[in-house]
């Protein structure tokens, strides 16, 4: 089954790129590529107002109460957002969001019609010793995997960021896509979304797109320079 590339923008703690919100630009669905933008609160109804389709980098799954600094899962919704990032490693590492808490966040997400995008990766040291699958599968299982709206988002930790130690090669991000598609639910096996993050960018986007099981990027540093973003949006669509 042909999936549809899902490239999409973690713009992170950072302003929307320059010209990203003049329509027409690379930041805006494409014909043949789904394009996603992740920014920062403030920038959300703005971006989803352009025309842009959006999402939050973080939801609370309560809907309202003492959360000081936070923002409900139904709040995003009402500012037009259509997506939602669950469980990014940097949630994990800097505001100790565990498993559970993940799942929390992907449950009240679907309940206010958001998609969420779920982030899973193993550390350096983890792949080190090699427990990489096993702590995948750890964060996967926690999840509702029958779920019909739901992407997975494979970050392995030691290739995000400028001080990554590289991007994961072509294979290793093959394999760990087709095994985390080896345990979702039978009935979403060929449906659900899997796409890569961790230093994509247009020198190697074309070897990872091309893999079977990989169905798009997340991409930080890279989607905050509009040429290198519209780079990958282009390669997505030619392999489509
Ligand atoms: P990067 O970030 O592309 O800068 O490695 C990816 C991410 O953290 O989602």
């Amino acid at each position: 089954m042909k999936r549809r590339f899902l490239i999409a923008a973690n713009l992170k703690m950072n302003p929307i790129p320059s010209g990203a919100t003049v329509s027409g630009s690379a930041y805006f669905w494409q014909s043949k590529v789904d394009v996603v933008v992740f920014t920062t609160f403030f920038d959300l109804q703005g971006c989803a107002q352009a025309g842009i389709v959006t999402g939050a980098q973080f939801g609370r799954p309560e809907a309202h109460g003492a959360f000081t600094g936070d923002v409900s899962m139904a709040m995003i919704a009402g500012r037009g957002a259509r997506y939602v990032l669950c469980g990014h490693s940097e949630r994990r590492r800097l505001h100790g969001e565990k498993d559970e808490d993940v799942s929390r966040q992907v449950k009240a997400a679907i309940e206010a019609k958001l998609h969420p995008i779920v982030c899973v990766g193993e550390r350096a040291e983890e792949r080190r010793r090699g427990a990489e699958k096993q702590v995948v599968e750890r964060q996967l299982r926690a999840l509702p995997l029958d779920a019909e709206c739901l992407t997975i988002a494979y970050e392995p930790v030691w290739a995000i960021g400028k001080d990554a130690l590289r991007a994961a090669t072509s294979d290793e991000a093959q394999q760990m896509h087709a095994f985390v598609r080896s345990l979702l639910a039978v009935e979403r096996r060929e449906t659900t979304r899997i796409i890569y993050g961790g230093n994509l960018n247009a020198d190697n986007a074309e070897g990872i797109l091309k893999q079977r099981d990989i169905d798009g990027g997340l991409i930080g540093g890279a989607s905050l320079i509009p040429e290198e973003f519209r780079k990958i949006v282009e390669i997505a669509d030619r392999l489509s």
